[in-house]
C-alpha cells in the first residue's frame, strides 16, 4: 500500500517536472512573451480572470509585452490588424476555442445533430451556415420592421415611465435591462413580464452577472466541463464545488425565463407541426418548466399570422418544415432571451451614457433628426438612411465600451499559423480582447475620445478607406462568419430607443461606471435623471 502511493506521488511529481521543464523550454510557444507563471499553468490564467478585470488586465499585457501575449500554455492573445484579419475575417479556418464548451446545452450530444441550434457553440460549419439562412428572414431588417409596432409602443411606456420619476436618479444598468427583458418580450411574444411597471428588473441583472462570472473562469477548463456534460442530469452540479474552488459566483436562474420559456411552449404546443417539440436540457440559468399542456388549436398552416417575432419564426417551420425543425424555433426564441438582454444592456447603456455626456453630438443629433423630419413614427430603416449619425454613435458606443471583457478564442487550424511573425501550431487557442484592439492608436485616431464621427466619410474616398481599416478592427459584433446574428434587431432597438429619448427627454448622467470584464461586460455606478426635454 505504501509503496503504490509513494510510487503515484513519484510518478505525479516526475509528470510535474516534466511538464514544467516542457512548457518553458521546449514547448513551440516558449518564444512568446508573456507573465512567466502564465506559461506552466492555465491556472494563473483563471486566477487573473475571477477578479473580472479582463477588459483592463489584457490591454495592459500587450501594453508590456507587445502584439502577442502568451497567457496559458496554450494559449495566445493578438492585438493586430493583420492577426485579427486572419483569426477572424470571412475565409478564415479558424473555428471557435474550446471555451465556448461551457456556454453549451449539457444534453446536446445526446440528441439528433440535426435537432440542435446552439449557434454560440456550434462547430459544424455547413450546419451552422443553413441555419442562419433559415432564421435570416426572421432576423433581417424587412423581418424586424413586420413588428416595429409592437416595439413603438413599449418604447413609449419605457420613455414615459422614466419621465415619471420626474428627475430623480435611477440606475442606468437597471432600466436599461428592463428595457432589455421587456423590449425583447414584447417584440418576440407580444407580452412581456412587467419590469417596467414595477420598476425593477427583479434580480434578473444578477443572475446574468453571476452566471458570467461562474462560465468564464470555468470555461477556462474545457475538460472539466466535458466531464459535467458527459454525467447525464446531475452533472451540471459539479459546476458547485468548482465555483467554490475557483471562487466565483454561483450561477441563479434567469427570473425571465420562468416568464419566456413556458410562453413558448405554450404557443408551440398549440400547434400540430410543433406540439411535440422538447425543452433544450437544463442549463444555469435557463428555466425549464415548460408550462401547461394544451389541446392542439386550429392554428395550422395558413392561419399563423405573424403578430410577433415568434409567429415569424413558427411561420418560418411552417413553409420550411424539416428544413427548419422545430427545435429551431424553440431554440432561436430562446436566444433572444439568452444573447439579447445583457449585450442590450450594455450597449443601450454605452449610448446613453456616452451621447448625454457629449453635448456637441447631442446638438447635432437633434438637429440632423429635426433638418430630416425624423418622428416617432417614422421606420426604422427610413431613420437610419436619412441620419447616419445614429449608427455612427451606436458604433462607436460599442467600440469604446464593447460589450465582450473577455477575449474571443479561436483554434488554429491543422494548417498552423503564423501571426506577428510568430509561428502557432495546430490547436493553439488564439484570441483578441476588444478593450485592446479598439483602442489601437494606429487604426483609431485618439482612441479614448467618444467620435462618433470618425465613422462618418462624408463621401470622402480617403475617410471610407480609413472607416475600411478601422471596420476591420471594429469587432462590436463579433467577427466575420460567426458575427452576431441578431445584429440587426440589436441596432433596430437601440436607434428607435434612442431616437425617442433624444427627441422626449433631457438626461443628466451622475456616477462613473464600475465594468465587471467578465465574457460579457456587466455595469453598475451611474444613475440617470431623465426630464421632460426642453425646447428653447
Ligand atoms: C446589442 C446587442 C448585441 C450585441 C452587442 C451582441 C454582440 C455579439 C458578439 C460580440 C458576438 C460574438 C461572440 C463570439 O464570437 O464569441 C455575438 C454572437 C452572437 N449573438 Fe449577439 N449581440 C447582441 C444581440 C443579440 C441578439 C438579440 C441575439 C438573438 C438572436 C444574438 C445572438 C447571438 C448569437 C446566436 C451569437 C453567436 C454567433 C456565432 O457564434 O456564430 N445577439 N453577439
Amino acid at each position: 500500500m505504501f509503496s503504490a502511493t509513494s510510487l503515484g506521488l513519484s510518478s505525479l511529481l516526475a509528470y510535474l517536472i516534466y511538464i514544467t521543464i516542457y512548457r518553458i523550454f521546449f514547448h513551440p510557444l516558449r518564444n512568446v512573451p508573456g507573465p512567466f507563471l502564465a506559461r506552466l499553468s492555465k491556472l494563473w490564467l483563471a486566477w487573473h480572470v475571477r477578479k473580472g478585470q479582463s477588459h483592463v488586465h489584457f490591454p495592459k499585457l500587450h501594453a508590456r509585452y507587445g502584439p502577442i501575449v502568451r497567457i496559458a500554455p496554450d494559449q495566445v492573445l493578438v492585438c493586430d490588424e493583420d492577426a485579427i484579419r486572419t483569426v477572424y475575417g470571412a475565409a478564415t479556418s479558424f473555428t471557435k476555442g474550446d471555451w465556448y464548451r461551457i456556454a453549451g446545452a449539457p444534453d446536446k450530444g445526446w440528441k439528433p445533430a440535426e435537432e440542435v441550434l446552439d449557434m454560440l457553440t456550434e462547430t459544424n460549419m455547413e450546419k451552422y451556415r443553413r441555419q442562419r439562412r433559415a432564421i435570416g428572414p426572421a432576423y433581417s431588417i424587412a423581418g424586424l420592421e413586420k413588428h416595429e409596432g409592437l416595439l413603438d409602443a413599449y418604447i413609449d411606456q419605457f420613455v414615459g415611465r422614466l419621465k415619471e420619476f420626474g428627475g430623480k436618479e435611477v440606475d442606468l444598468a437597471e432600466w436599461t435591462h428592463i428595457f432589455a427583458l421587456e423590449s425583447m418580450s414584447q417584440f418576440t411574444l407580444g407580452k412581456r413580464p412587467g419590469y417596467t411597471e414595477k420598476g425593477s428588473d427583479e434580480g434578473n441583472g444578477d443572475a446574468s452577472d453571476a452566471l458570467w462570472q461562474c462560465f468564464t473562469v470555468i470555461g477556462i477548463f474545457p475538460g472539466f466541463v466535458k466531464l459535467m456534460h458527459a454525467i447525464p442530469k446531475v452533472g451540471m452540479l459539479l459546476v458547485l464545488p468548482a465555483s467554490l474552488l475557483l471562487g466565483v459566483r454561483l450561477p441563479k436562474v434567469w427570473p425571465v425565463f420562468s416568464f419566456s420559456a413556458p410562453t413558448i411552449m405554450q404557443r408551440l404546443k398549440a400547434l400540430e407541426s410543433t406540439k411535440d417539440v422538447k425543452f433544450p436540457g437544463d442549463r444555469p440559468g435557463l428555466f425549464h418548466e415548460q408550462g401547461e399542456s394544451v389541446e392542439p388549436s386550429e392554428l395550422q398552416g395558413e392561419g399563423i399570422e405573424e403578430t410577433d417575432m415568434l409567429a415569424t419564426l413558427m411561420r418560418l417551420h411552417h413553409d420550411k418544415e424539416a428544413r427548419f425543425p422545430p427545435s429551431w424555433v424553440l431554440s432561436i426564441a430562446l436566444t433572444n432571451f439568452g444573447a439579447g438582454h445583457d449585450t442590450l444592456m450594455f450597449t443601450l447603456s454605452s449610448v446613453i451614457y456616452h451621447t448625454y455626456r457629449s453635448p456637441a453630438i447631442l446638438t447635432r443629433l437633434r438637429k440632423d433628426m429635426e433638418s430630416q423630419g425624423i418622428s416617432k413614427n417614422t421606420k426604422y430603416s427610413e431613420m437610419i438612411q436619412k441620419v447616419p449619425l445614429f449608427l455612427a454613435i451606436m458604433k462607436e458606443s460599442m467600440r469604446i465600451w464593447p460589450t465582450l471583457g473577455w477575449y474571443i478564442p479561436r483554434l488554429v487550424p491543422a494548417s498552423g499559423a503564423t501571426l506577428c511573425d510568430t509561428y502557432l501550431p495546430p490547436g493553439t487557442t488564439v484570441g483578441t480582447n476588444l478593450w485592446a484592439s479598439h483602442f489601437a492608436p494606429e487604426v483609431f485616431a485618439n482612441p479614448h475620445d467618444f467620435n462618433p464621427e470618425r465613422w462618418l466619410s462624408g463621401g470622402s474616398e480617403d475617410k471610407t478607406r480609413e472607416i475600411g481599416r478601422m471596420d476591420s478592427m471594429w469587432m462590436g459584433f463579433g467577427g466575420g462568419g460567426r458575427s452576431c446574428p441578431g445584429q440587426h434587431l440589436a441596432r433596430f432597438f437601440v436607434v428607435k430607443t434612442l431616437a425617442r429619448l433624444v427627441m422626449k427627454c433631457d438626461v443628466e448622467i451622475t456616477g462613473e461606471p464600475e465594468i465587471g470584464g467578465w465574457f460579457q461586460c456587466t455595469m453598475k455606478g451611474v444613475d440617470i435623471s431623465v426630464k421632460e426635454r426642453k425646447t428653447h
